[in-house]
């Protein structure tokens, strides 16, 4: 096998809560990248991925474990790794070339070099006759070609690339993407390994050797898989959607696996998390598997095409359903359950009301926020205790987020209400 380059051993990372009391975001994470490869790194959004790709930059220090860098313990940043973020972070007074050239300033590299080695990564990067321009003067694409040229011109071992197509538009994304991996197959990158996080299962089976599915609270490695398919890969082979399919089904079971059987119907505590979905694509979903060309079962990923959603938003609104018992997953398929069948038959009256029976019979949040509004004489309560209930299990960020999607769920189950200007929850017309 070929030399280990980062490797993370028994790592676990903790955050402080409000309250100050520990959180922990990442638990016995074991991890190496080798020589040659390419990784990809899946998982649900707050699963502790950009956290991990901080701790193997150095940027910040695990509190449990061991992180080496070629055989050393990592402290500090790490000289030979480089990381592309999602969103552009470039200087907007700054030209491409000032841009590109930042990335050297921190190691005293001589002016000279500096300029002409982020000539070089600009040219690299397919940038050339835009080293005078400003970030605003360039595209999406562009800019992020910028970003990824900052990261080139140290000349990393190392490149953690973080969701770097995910802002790009479809088309935008996969060209980058495919330069990227011509670049790393012509060997003209300094690059000896990369790892990429995404949200795209298709860009993750186009480009890794091996893939990593990663579980959340706390965040662990839950799933390996290698990758031998031969380069380049073409998105439409037969196994390539082969090995989507295999991973949809990895992503989805493992949710169920995790606590449960397989095929039990997913049971929530009060302070999990829910997907971040809204009702009208819920019942299109419903609608298309039932009355669209699946009858009544669908492979997730052509599921995904044929509603025209990516597939961290299919994998949310097959979790949404199958958490209210409209529909089950099983070894990514989605079948519409008995259930499913009447809510889709049923008008918008009758919607509704079996909509808000789901919820409070199968999101207990929902349950207890509701049994509390009855206890009130006013029949309202600020989200406030609500709020911090849920921070108990996740940042503020997450539990706004939870009680965003409870209220939006319930207010069309018409189960409670809410008002914006109080910010307090109510019974239906009290
Ligand atoms: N500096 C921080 N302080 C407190 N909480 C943090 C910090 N960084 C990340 N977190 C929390 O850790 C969890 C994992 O975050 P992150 O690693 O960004 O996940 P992912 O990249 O998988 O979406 C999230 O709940 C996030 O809010
Ligand atoms: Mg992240």
């Amino acid at each position: 096998m070929s030399h280990p380059i980062v490797e993370l051993k028994d790592v676990g990372k903790s955050f402080s809560r409000a309250d100050g009391t520990p959180r922990a975001v990442l638990e016995h994470v074991d991890f190496v990248l080798r020589e040659g490869e390419i990784v990809a790194l899946l998982g649900q959004s707050g699963s502790g991925k950009s956290t991990m790709l901080r701790i193997m930059a150095g940027l910040i220090q695990a509190d449990a474990g061991a992180v080496t860098y070629r055989g050393q313990p990592l402290f500090g940043p790490a000289r030979g790794v480089s990381m592309v973020f999602q969103s552009f972070a470039l200087f907007p007074w700054l030209t491409v070339q000032q841009n590109v050239e930042l990335g050297l300033e921190a190691q005293g590299v001589s002016q000279q070099e500096r300029a002409q080695r982020a000539e070089e990564a600009i040219k690299l990067i397919g940038l050339s006759g835009f080293e005078g321009a400003l970030p605003r003067e360039l595209s999406g694409g562009m800019r992020q070609r910028v970003g990824i040229a900052r990261a080139l011109v140290v000349q990393p071992e190392v490149l953690l690339m973080d969701e770097a197509f995910s802002a790009l538009d479809v088309l935008t994304g996969e060209n980058l993407r495919e330069e990227i991996l011509e670049l790393w197959g012509g060997g003209k990158m300094p690059t000896k390994a990369i790892l990429v996080v995404s949200h795209n299962i298709e860009e993750a089976v186009m480009m890794a050797d091996r893939i990593m599915i990663f579980g959340s609270n706390p965040g662990r490695v839950r799933f390996q898989m290698q990758v031998g398919l031969p380069r380049p890969r073409r998105a439409d082979s037969r196994e390539v959607r082969a090995l989507i399919d295999e991973v949809y089904a990895l992503m989805t079971a493992g949710a169920a696996r995790s606590e449960r059987g397989v095929d039990e119907p997913v049971r929530l505590r009060l302070t999990d998390s829910l997907p971040v979905v809204d009702v009208n694509r819920m019942e299109a979903v419903l609608e298309m598997l039932q009355d669209g060309p699946f009858h009544g079962r669908a492979d997730l990923p052509k599921l995904a095409e044929e509603s025209d959603l990516t597939d961290e938003d299919m994998l949310k609104v097959a979790s949404a359903l199958a958490l209210l018992d409209l529909a089950q997953i099983h070894n990514g398929d989605l079948s519409i359950t008995g259930l499913g069948g009447r809510y889709v038959e049923a008008d918008h009256f009758q919607r509704k009301l079996l909509f808000g029976r789901q919820l409070l019979a199968r999101v207990p949040l929902v349950a207890h926020i509701r049994h509390s509004l009855e206890q009130e004489a006013s029949g309202e309560l600020s989200e406030k205790p609500f709020l911090r209930l849920l921070s108990d299990a996740m940042d503020p960020q997450g539990a706004e987020e939870v009680l965003r999607v409870v209220v939006e769920w319930g207010r069309y189950g018409e189960v409670l209400e809410y008002d914006l200007h109080t910010r307090r929850i109510h019974l239906p017309g009290s």
